[in-house]
Parts: structure tokens; C-alpha cells; sequence
């Protein structure tokens, strides 16, 4: 790896990587990762979506359709996957898991958010089949996923974690957290933020309720809070965002 922790990707390993889901997210990062593997050289990203016309863009760049999203890990040694939830995330796994003792060595990362329980649930599937099952959620909102700049945490099994770490930090993410050897902890990372997020987000409401009833101007306190907790000064970047 050089310094900026990014340079060594499948065009030195040799690795295929794909991509399941293209919404909002998906797309986002998808994109960051087909622009890197494109630079470095290395063979184009394999992707599938539901509705595949939203993978236009992508194709633009490159990136090559498969019919059905088993396709993807059947052709690839690495595969992102960014659904919507539990259910679909579920559905999914289920149709990999149809490619049975084929899946051995290749490695799945889920950067979608479910419980962690349904991550525990379908990494054991996967796993029992040889795969490397990789918990993966991310931090931040579409436009900051689309400027490679998520934080993302990962959990799961080494060596596939430090496999994977090449497609991260300056491809689509800014940060990464280990979170442990088990996938679900990733998610229950994803879930103690969320509970931060939704903690301080109801601070900052009460304290401008009393600044209200106090007779302080909203805008004092909205600066109190950019200049004194915002960004840069330990406070979350990302209050109010969707997750
Ligand atoms: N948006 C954010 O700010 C944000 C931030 C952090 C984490 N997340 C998490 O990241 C994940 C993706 O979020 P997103 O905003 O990208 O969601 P999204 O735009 O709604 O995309 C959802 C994806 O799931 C697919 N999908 C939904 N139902 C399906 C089904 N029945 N069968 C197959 N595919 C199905 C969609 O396919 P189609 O394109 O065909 O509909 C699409 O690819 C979620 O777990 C979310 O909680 C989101």
C-alpha cells in the first residue's frame, strides 16, 4: 500500500470485483469503485440492480451488466452489495446462496443497513457455503458516498478484511472503522450511531426550545453550535442525515 493507502488494488492482486445494488448509495459508490479499478488498470466492475436502466452510468464508464445478481459473485472475487433492507438484503442472499460450494473463497461486503441479527443470519448461510462474509455499513448521505467520502466500518473475518481495505479508504470511503472479527458487530456500530445521532439531534431541539422561550435568537444559537461543536470540533458532521 503507499501512502495514501489506495494504490494497490485487483490490478496487483488480480481480483474481480462487483456490485449489487445501485440505488442512491449503491450507485454512488459503485462509481467510485469502477473510476479507481479504471485508473489502476484493473478489470471492470461487474454489476446488477433490480432496475438495471440505473446502471446507464455506470456502463458509460465501463462497468459490465449481468442478467441476475448471483451472476455477480459467480464472476467475482469480491462483491459489494447495497440493498434497501432486511427483506430484499434476505431475498438476495438467498439467490447466492444457490451457487452452493462455488462461493468458496470469495468474499461478500455488505454495506447495507440491517439488523445485526440478519447479518448473523446470512453470513453463517454464506459462510457455511466458504465465503467471507464482510458486515459493512456506512456513514454519511448520497452526495458524500458520492464524493468518496463516507466512513465505513467493517467486520468479519481476516484475511478478507485486509483484502478489501485497498477498495476503501480513497476509493469510496474517507475513514474506516475495524469493528471485530464478527460481521454483526459492524452493525451494531451502525446502530450505536444511529442512536447517538438521533440522541444529539434531540439535544439540539430542546436547546433551541430553550433558547426560544429564553429569549435568545435562534440564529446565536445556531452559531454557538457550528463554531463551538460543528465541524471539525468533535461533534458529529452529520446531524439530521438520513442515517
Ligand atoms: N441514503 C443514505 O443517506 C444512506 C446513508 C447511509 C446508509 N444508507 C443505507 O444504505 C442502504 C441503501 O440505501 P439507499 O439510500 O441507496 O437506498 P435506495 O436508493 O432506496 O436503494 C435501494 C436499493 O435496493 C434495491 N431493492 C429494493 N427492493 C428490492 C427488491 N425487492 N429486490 C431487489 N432489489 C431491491 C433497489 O433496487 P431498484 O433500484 O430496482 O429500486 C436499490 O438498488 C440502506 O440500507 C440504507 O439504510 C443510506
Amino acid at each position: 500500500m503507499d501512502s495514501t493507502g489506495a494504490s494497490q488494488t485487483s490490478a496487483e492482486t488480480a481480483l474481480s470485483v462487483g456490485w449489487i445494488g445501485l440505488g442512491s448509495m449503491g450507485l454512488a459508490m459503485a462509481m467510485n469503485v469502477q473510476k479507481h479499478l479504471k485508473a489502476t488498470g484493473a478489470p471492470s466492475l461487474h454489476y446488477w440492480n433490480r432496475t438495471i436502466s440505473k446502471g446507464k452510468e455506470l456502463g458509460e464508464l465501463g462497468g459490465i451488466a449481468c442478467e441476475h445478481a448471483a451472476d455477480v459473485p459467480r464472476q467475482c472475487d469480491i462483491t459489494f452489495i447495497s440493498l434497501s433492507d432486511d427483506k430484499t438484503l434476505t431475498h438476495i442472499a438467498n439467490s447466492i446462496a444457490t451457487l452452493g460450494p462455488s462461493l468458496s473463497g470469495k468474499i461478500l461486503v455488505d454495506t447495507t443497513t440491517v439488523h445485526p441479527s440478519t447479518t448473523t443470519a446470512i453470513s453463517t448461510q454464506l459462510s457455511a457455503l466458504g465465503a467471507s462474509y464482510i458486515g459493512a455499513p456506512v456513514f454519511g448521505s448520497t452526495p458524500v458516498a458520492a464524493a468518496g467520502q463516507v466512513l465505513i466500518a467493517i467486520a468479519g473475518p481476516e484475511p478478507a478484511l485486509s483484502t478489501i481495505a485497498p477498495l476503501l479508504r480513497g476509493v469510496i470511503a474517507r475513514g474506516v472503522l475495524r469493528a471485530g472479527p464478527d460481521p454483526a458487530q459492524a452493525l451494531l456500530l451502525k446502530t450505536t450511531s444511529n442512536m447517538l445521532t438521533a440522541g444529539l439531534t434531540y439535544l439540539v431541539a430542546e436547546a433551541h426550545t430553550l433558547a426560544e422561550k429564553s429569549g435568545l435568537p435562534a440564529s446565536v444559537l445556531e452559531d454557538l453550535i457550528e463554531q463551538n461543536l460543528g465541524r471539525g470540533r468533535g461533534a458529529p458532521e452529520q446531524l439530521g442525515a438520513r442515517d
